[in-house]
């Protein structure tokens, strides 16, 4: 269930605990969620030595919630975990921007995963690629014929496809995954019919893995922004500046490298960090939204596309492949990953996608706005003091003074101006 109202209105306010028995009220959050959250971090060594090796102790980060996103007609809260401040600020503050349009709309295809099998040593690849793709329903059903939910449910594999590169045959099993990401169920079933393609091919299978570009995975949303809602003082003149400063800056990542390595990271701010608070597997998001930017688009550019329509509006969209799921992985073991979802309250893998591609939308957006107008270090200077007061040494009676006191001064926020204020301070 998604939330009635994703406003939040003055929730930065309140206290962490105030924050946390509100988000459980919303999101009618078992005891069992809620005493995650107040664990602060929600998982004891017992759980951490199950999910990795040698385990000596766990690390927490922030999780916070960016607010006012509307989705599908649907409002949400949108756990993000990650250390840097001014992030959740900036995504919750250009959600609100397009809500005059009704938000953002999504498009998610269906689970489909593909893994890899590397066939070596066949002579005749064109032969042994039409030997595969005739004897096709034998390996599917070869790959389906594990007792699975997935399968159960309507998943599994569902075609295999050739593809022949220098001297190999790679043979894609494609799989829906349905609520899982999937990497495990793939990777097995890969294992699984490689003897059988080997038998068909005379060759000898060696790799057989998940291939993280989801390109069958892909997860897509738009959303229009008008003039007054980008505008710096609310007025339309002010609002198409501020468009035509954002498309210089999208042109500039969209033929520059080195531009839209940064550009699309600040996108990727939004999307890793709600993969990390709801337990997906972060390095595959990432490692597969770099390598569709190139596969799709020929060379390195934007990951995501912007255009100002006729009536002057300026509309984004993005399409990435999002391999997450709601069931298996971390998910199944971690206490927190499983109460932040539940406050997400998606209903499937691919709402999860949806959400995660608009909000990479807005989060890019937030960085476009403000790169293009007053520059990005005053807003997250002023978020970032606290951790600079904390770096000075200021106790936890101390941080909110010292910030406020940096952020009144009206001067630069440098650390030794804030060791000076916390100095005097402490009189
Ligand atoms: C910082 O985490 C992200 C930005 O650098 C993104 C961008 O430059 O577009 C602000």
């Amino acid at each position: 269930m998604a939330v009635d109202n994703s406003r939040l209105k003055g929730f930065f306010q309140l206290s962490v605990e105030e924050r946390r028995s509100i988000l459980a009220e919303i999101a009618s959050l078992s005891a069992e969620d809620i005493a995650a959250l107040e664990s602060g971090g929600g998982m004891n060594s017992t759980i951490a030595d199950t999910m990795i090796e040698n385990v000596y102790t766990t690390m927490t980060l922030p999780v916070g919630v960016a607010t006012n996103f509307i989705i599908d007609g649907k409002n949400f809260v949108i756990p993000f975990c990650l250390e840097e401040s001014s992030v959740i600020a900036a995504a919750s503050n250009m959600a609100k921007r397009c809500h005059l349009n009704g938000g953002f709309s999504t498009d998610v295809d269906e689970s489909m995963m593909i893994g890899q099998i590397q066939l070596l040593g066949i002579e005749d690849l064109k032969t042994s690629s039409e030997a595969v793709e005739s004897r096709a329903q034998e390996i599917i059903d070869l790959c389906n014929s594990l007792p699975s939910t997935m399968v159960s449910l309507g998943g599994g594999c569902k075609q295999i496809r050739c593809r022949i590169i220098e001297d190999m045959l790679i043979v894609h099993i494609i799989v829906d995954c349905k609520d899982a990401m999937g990497a495990n169920a793939v990777n097995t079933m890969a294992e699984l019919c490689a003897p059988l393609v080997e038998e068909i091919t005379g060759g000898e299978a060696r790799l057989k893995i998940v291939s993280n570009l989801a390109v069958h995975r892909l997860a897509r949303s738009t959303a229009t922004f008008t003039p007054e809602e980008l505008s710096m003082d609310g007025s339309l003149e002010s609002g198409l500046e501020v468009i035509s400063r954002i498309l210089d800056a999208y042109r500039f990542a969209s033929i520059d490298p080195f531009r839209a390595t940064t550009h699309n990271k600040g996108t990727m701010n939004a999307i890793s960090s709600i993969a990390l608070a709801c337990g997906q597997d972060w390095r595959a998001v990432e490692a597969s939204c770099h390598a569709w930017i190139t596969h799709h688009q020929g060379r390195y550019g934007s990951i995501t596309e912007w255009k100002q329509d006729r009536n002057g509006n300026l509309q984004g969209s993005i399409e990435i492949p999002l391999a997450v799921g709601i069931v298996g992985g971390a998910i199944s073991v971690h206490p927190v990953a499983r109460a932040n979802l539940s406050i997400l309250g998606v209903d499937s893998a691919a709402q999860l996608a949806g959400v995660m591609a608009s909000a990479g939308l807005a989060q890019n957006l937030a960085a476009m706005r403000a790169l293009a107008t007053s520059g990005i270090q005053s807003g997250h200077m002023k978020l970032h003091v606290k951790n600079m007061a904390v770096s000075a040494g200021a106790m936890e009676n101390e941080v909110e003074q010292v910030a406020k006191v940096a952020n009144e001064s009206g001067q630069r926020i440098t650390q030794s101006l804030v060791d000076g204020i916390l100095r005097s301070l402490r009189g």
